[in-house]
């Protein structure tokens, strides 16, 4: 653990001061993620808005709160589980992250999968779902889980976008309320690939992905 907690200061301490797009120059604060290095369950937004660069942590607004009710419905406290994003710096205006800037993220994404090398990862929204899987629409797998490199992956919906929206509210509780089952899958998928000794976590087995797409 405390080498984690080393490789975790390192790579916190370059996101704070990275200087590979030119978000570095708008942020207040780079939000590198937060949460226990040995959660079973990652969950990953788009980017910070305007609370969370000022605070400098991720889902500290309105949305965030959202989030904790989520993770609440689900039977977890946030404090249980790694939140982060596809950025980690704030679009100005909130406007959507461009290609350019998720690529230069993507290495601090891939980073924090591997140390957290969670059972679950929880998409939240179709920026980090398109990580994934690029083809996949959110109004129709939300919710759904699929294998991915020996874990499982569940897309869910932004909860700033269910926020306002009473319908996908309704639908986002539902989704979240799934997720002690499909944490279950998991260790059992986890417990099979170690008694047949193949290796977890790696990148996604191509055979999944139509599935998905
Ligand atoms: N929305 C996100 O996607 N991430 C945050 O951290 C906050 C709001």
């Amino acid at each position: 653990m405390n080498e984690l907690v080393y490789r975790a200061e390192d790579l916190y301490g370059r996101i704070r001061n990275c200087q590979a797009c030119s978000l570095a120059q708008t942020r207040t604060h780079a939000v590198p993620g937060e949460g226990p290095l040995d959660a079973e369950v990652l969950c990953i937004g788009e980017g910070p808005g305007m609370q969370e660069d000022k605070q400098g942590r991720p889902f500290v607004g309105a949305a965030g709160q959202f989030l904790n009710e989520l993770l609440g419905a689900a039977g977890f406290k946030r404090e249980e589980v790694y939140i982060c994003n596809v950025l980690k710096c704030r679009p100005p205006g909130n406007r959507d992250p461009l290609p350019a800037e998720i690529d230069a993220c993507r290495d601090y994404l891939d980073s924090q999968i591997e140390m957290i090398d969670p059972l679950v990862i929880v998409t939240l929204g179709r920026f980090s779902l398109s990580k994934f899987f690029p083809q996949a629409k959110i109004s129709r797998v939300h919710g759904q889980s699929r294998e991915i490199g020996g874990r499982m992956l569940v897309p869910m919906y932004h909860p700033a976008a269910a926020l306002h929206q009473q319908s996908l509210r309704e639908t986002i509780v539902e989704d979240f309320r799934r997720l002690p089952s499909i944490i279950e899958q998991a260790r059992a998928l986890r417990t099979e690939s170690t008694e047949h000794g193949e290796p977890v976590a790696q990148e996604a087995s191509a055979r999944q992905i139509p599935l998905f797409e």
